[in-house]
């Protein structure tokens, strides 16, 4: 059924991936500034308005101690910090969810069938949400083969030893939700998509066995409402167009990109 993305074409992204948060990525920060400024009435008008409206909010936020705002550094950095944490990650799972139906037609018709009538509009969202069940799992089993946070990395803060492993103070430990949520021990059939595993009739994972928003006390704030958001964007669209995928890997600017088409579904 899901067809794993290349060992090549994945070589190839991690190649191109870690830009330079402060000198190459405050540069695209500020080209994306420019673009969207430049194409607001566009498509792009959204994240223009999104760009806009969090960067007022920023402007106008004081510490409530010392009553100081955000200098001109800090705000840029809290802009990137929402892009990265909040944007690129929920559009990403979005991606990665379109990607693994456009591989496995079975699954996206049983999706199709879930979305199929329902009023789909924002003021809907809540009184909906509930019955996207499995829409709602879909998106949690790309989350698990493709989780956008694939790893986190923790600073040991005293001596700690694990099984045969003495981990000095200070060392920087690397949790890997990608490789857990890949492992053989704990998931059944684990590199296949089958979103029917998130469904509630299997037994269940061990908590930590499923890390796509982290745990502890760094758990993402967003968790919630990222599910929400994806579930319902997917609905949206898989109810509205049916998604394949190209066999072709395009570039654009410096990343190379893999591309989901969408074809409208014909009126009911
Ligand atoms: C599918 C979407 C998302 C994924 C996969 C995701 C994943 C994560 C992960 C794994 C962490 C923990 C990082 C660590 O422990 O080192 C995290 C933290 C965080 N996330 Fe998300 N996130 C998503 C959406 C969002 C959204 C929508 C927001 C805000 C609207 C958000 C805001 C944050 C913030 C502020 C933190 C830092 C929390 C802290 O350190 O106290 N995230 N996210």
């Amino acid at each position: 059924m899901h067809e794993p993305f290349s060992d090549r074409a994945y070589r190839a992204l991690l190649r191109v991936l870690p830009f330079d948060f402060r000198g190459d990525f405050g540069d695209e920060m500020q080209q994306v500034f420019r673009e969207q400024r430049a194409e607001a009435a566009g498509p792009l008008a959204f994240l223009h308005l999104w760009l806009e409206t969090a960067v007022d909010l920023l402007r106008t936020a004081r510490h409530p101690e010392t009553g100081q705002g955000f200098s001109a550094g800090e705000l840029r950095d809290q802009v990137a910090t929402m892009i990265v944490a909040g944007h690129e990650t929920t559009a990403l799972a979005l991606f990665w969810s379109l990607y693994l139906l456009a591989s496995a037609p079975d699954v996206q018709d049983r999706l199709a069938e879930e979305v199929r009538g329902l009023a789909l509009t924002p003021a809907a969202g809540p009184a909906v949400l509930p019955r996207l069940v499995y829409a709602r799992a879909v998106v949690s089993e790309a989350l698990r083969l493709y989780p956008p946070a694939f790893v986190m990395v923790r600073q040991c803060v005293v001596a700690d030893r694990w099984q045969e492993t003495a981990i000095p103070r200070g060392s920087l430990v690397m949790i890997a939700p990608w490789i857990l949520h890949r492992h053989r021990k704990i998931w059944r059939d684990p590199e296949s998509f089958d979103p029917s595993r998130f469904l509630g009739d299997e037994p269940p994972v061990p908590k930590l066995a499923y890390l796509p928003f982290g745990a502890g006390p760094r758990v993402c704030v967003g968790a919630h409402f990222a599910m929400a958001e994806a579930t319902l964007v997917l609905a949206m669209i898989v109810q509205r167009f049916r998604a394949g995928c190209s066999d072709t890997i395009v570039a654009h600017r410096r990343l190379l990109c893999l591309q989901v088409l969408p074809t409208p579904r014909p009126p009911h």
